[in-house]
């Protein structure tokens, strides 16, 4: 249902969908997400082929995407809207929220380097959220978290000054952090660490080494927001785990799932596709993890009628299955009871929540009828048992 939204609003967004395999070559991810990242270091599940090939379970679907839009020469076809579903693979901790086998939708927007790219899916972000059928209370706790990373000049310049900085206040970073100092120190911006946290509260911010370009397009990113009503909470210390990103960088989050508050996430990534070797070609996407979705949704009870079949004795179970044919043809949920005596299968036509059970016994099969009682007055009425399912599709109004 969370996937069938999603397609649908895509598709009134111009988004196609892919699909894309489930398992890549582990270069891709490595050369895509960046040796350092959190996924590759620690989450990847690589093993090789019989050929010898080193393969991955595709932990996110965007340079899957990236790697079939160069393989299968989709360049001239710019741009490109695509929208993908899927499982995705990470060895993390499991806890509620987080899993091992997580499902994703997401979208990317190809070719087009303009911020309207970015708007477009940040407007599609919202639209899916806000066609999805949370419980109470749910919705109103997403806020969008918004933050640039400027382009490479202005990330290079800004690294420089937050290095040096946080060298001069190393003994008071966690060891997760240091180990981060030189190979990815933007990532220390958004550690969870109370010592860290102090220590980057005073650290220079990224926003006073953007450069005029980077500047500009972040501004109208914020402003084509503004422009279309959605709101979103500027986030100076969000930069995301995945080192394809450039520009802008968001995360939808709610506080109703504890650590795991991330719904959607995503960003710009204009030099990805050149750097797995394609042509150069921005792009912009977005992923929402399907299962924190679900987990936020009222339950949906499904309202299809049941009915439960009781054949009692073996002669009828011939003429029991052929009724419950007939009954599914006629839109009624059918559970057959296969074994235990009476009493135990009418409990189990309590546990279905059938409204009605048939029973059929050999007395009723030699007359051509069965019992249909109605299990919550308990009132019981022989029918023939040709006019069944036409009468209860009736009475329950299918
Ligand atoms: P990500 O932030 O790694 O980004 O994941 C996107 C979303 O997937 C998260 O916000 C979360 O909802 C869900 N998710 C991630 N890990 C898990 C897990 N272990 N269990 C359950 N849900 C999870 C990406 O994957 C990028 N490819 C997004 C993107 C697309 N950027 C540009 N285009």
């Amino acid at each position: 249902m969370i996937e069938e939204t999603a397609r649908k609003h895509a598709a009134l967004y111009g988004f196609e969908e892919i699909e894309t395999p489930m398992f890549e070559s582990t270069a891709i991810f490595k050369r895509g997400l960046g040796e350092t990242s959190d996924i590759v270091s620690k989450e990847m599940y690589v093993f090789n082929d019989k050929g010898g090939d080193e393969l991955v379970l595709r932990p996110e679907g965007t340079a899957g995407v990236a790697r079939a839009f160069i393989s299968e020469g989709l360049a001239q076809l710019t741009p490109l809207k695509l929208f993908y579903r899927g499982p995705m693979f990470r060895y993390e901790r499991p806890q509620k929220g987080r899993y091992r086998q997580f499902y994703q939708i997401g979208v990317e927007l190809l070719g087009v380097e303009k911020p309207q790219a970015d708007l477009e899916c940040l407007s599609l972000g919202y639209q899916i959220l806000k066609n999805l059928p949370f419980a109470d209370g749910m919705a109103s706790s997403i806020t969008l978290h918004l933050n640039t990373i400027g382009d490479l000049e202005s990330r290079a310049a800004f690294r420089e000054k937050l290095v040096a900085y946080l060298t001069t206040r190393k003994s008071e970073l966690s060891a997760d952090s240091l180990a981060r100092l030189e190979r990815n120190p933007l990532r220390i911006l958004d550690s969870k660490d109370e010592g860290d946290k102090r220590v980057i509260a005073e650290a220079p911010t990224l926003t006073a080494y953007l450069n005029d370009t980077s500047k500009k397009f972040f501004d109208d990113v914020v402003g084509g927001l503004e422009i279309l009503g959605l709101p979103y909470k500027i986030d100076p210390l969000l930069v995301r785990g995945l080192d394809y990103y450039c520009h802008t960088v968001f995360e939808f989050t709610t506080t109703a799932l504890g650590a795991q508050n991330a719904i959607c996430a995503g960003g710009r990534y204009d030099n990805l596709i050149s750097d797995l070797g394609g042509p150069k070609t921005p792009g912009v996407g977005w992923a929402s993890g399907v299962d924190r979705l679900a987990l936020m949704m009222a339950e949906i009870s499904d309202q299809t009628p049941t009915v439960a079949v009781v054949p009692m004795g073996d002669e009828a179970e011939g003429p029991a299955m052929k009724l419950c044919q007939e009954l599914r043809s006629a839109g009624l949920r059918v559970d057959m009871a296969y074994g235990g005596n009476m009493g135990k299968r009418m409990k189990r036509a309590d546990k279905v929540g059938a409204s009605h059970a048939i029973i059929l016994g050999s007395n009723e099969l030699s007359r051509g009828v069965a019992q249909v009682k109605t299990l919550a007055t308990g009132t019981q009425a022989e029918l023939p048992l040709g006019s069944i399912a036409s009468t209860l599709a009736k009475e329950l109004g299918r």
